[in-house]
């Protein structure tokens, strides 16, 4: 990759599971270089230990941020605030950075607020982002225009694909893919513990069903089906998919997993109040 592809300056401000997974697949791909990737941790001798084997120097995130032209929020929601009061305090805003929050439910009104004059972008990545087979959504905030969409799609893009949707849809985002991992996981368990009742051993059960998952969801994107044509391919009249179907339909799975996606996205909403 060319000097002028790769990133500028960016710091990442938070390194637990996805500042972690953001690093790690920014520098993967070389879109980014120790040179100018910078992490700044609440406590830097503790993330020293996760930052050293990518070549990265941990520092204090206001000392992180002053001069970069990107920051990246990945802190918990409850934190962002504080982390950007001693950011502008420091005076590490005043060069008026693109901002990129991944922060569950905070709004780039909010961000705007407490870092004004700054350009203002959403994420809402995924932990399959740590292996770079994520999704992540990104929206447009105050101030950002489209060359700075265009980094965070390149950013994101390192790590899985990136779709844009406007910011009402934040919330719902991340019920579906920011939990969505969780919520399969569940389904994946359950479907091993049915073979399993019938004796297969649990590694098979589990790498049969996530294979299932994984080629049904490949088939599903490649197609461009709808799921319901998909399925009746498979459903023999008197056969035993439909006899399976009918089970599940019984214990009411499609609102039960609808559901689970919508309260999720709701709490999103509460989580930064
Ligand atoms: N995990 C997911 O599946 C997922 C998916 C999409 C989006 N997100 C969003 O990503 C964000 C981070 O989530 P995570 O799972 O990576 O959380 P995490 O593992 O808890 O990491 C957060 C990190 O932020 C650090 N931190 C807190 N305050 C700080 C400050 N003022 N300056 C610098 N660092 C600070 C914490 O340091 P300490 O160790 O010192 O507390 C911790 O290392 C959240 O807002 C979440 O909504 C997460």
């Amino acid at each position: 990759m060319s000097e002028e592809d790769r990133l500028p300056v960016t710091a990442l401000l938070g390194f637990g599971t996805m500042g972690r997974a953001l690093a790690a697949g920014l520098l993967a791909k070389g879109l980014a270089t120790p040179k100018v990737l910078r992490v700044g941790a609440r406590r830097p001798d503790a993330a020293r230990a996760h930052a050293e084997p990518l070549e990265l120097v941990a520092m204090p995130p206001d000392e992180a941020a002053r001069g970069a032209e990107i920051l990246v929020l990945a802190v918990k929601p409850r934190d962002v605030a504080g982390l950007l009061q001693r950011l502008r305090e420091a005076g590490a805003l005043d060069h008026h950075p693109l901002v990129i929050s991944i922060a569950a439910g905070v709004r780039t009104a909010s961000l705007a607020d407490q870092a004004p004059g700054c350009a203002l972008v959403r994420a809402m990545p995924n932990t399959p982002c740590a292996i770079g087979k994520g999704v992540t959504v990104i929206c447009a905030g105050p101030g950002a225009e489209a060359h700075h969409l265009d980094l965070a799609r390149r950013m994101f893009g390192c790590l899985g694909a990136v779709l844009e949707l406007d910011e009402k849809h934040m919330d719902t985002v991340t019920g579906l893919s920011g939990s969505g991992p969780a919520f399969i996981y569940l389904v994946l368990e359950a479907m091993a513990e049915g073979a399993v009742m019938r004796g297969m051993p649990r590694a098979v059960a589990l790498e049969l069903a996530a294979r299932v998952a994984l080629g049904a969801s490949e088939m599903l994107l490649a197609t461009g089906r709808h799921p319901a044509s998909l399925r009746d391919d498979v459903t023999t009249p008197a056969g035993c998919t439909i006899a399976g179907l009918l089970a599940l339909e019984d214990g009411r799975i499609r609102s039960v997993l609808a559901r689970g996606v919508e309260t999720a996205a709701k709490v999103a909403g509460e989580l930064a109040s």
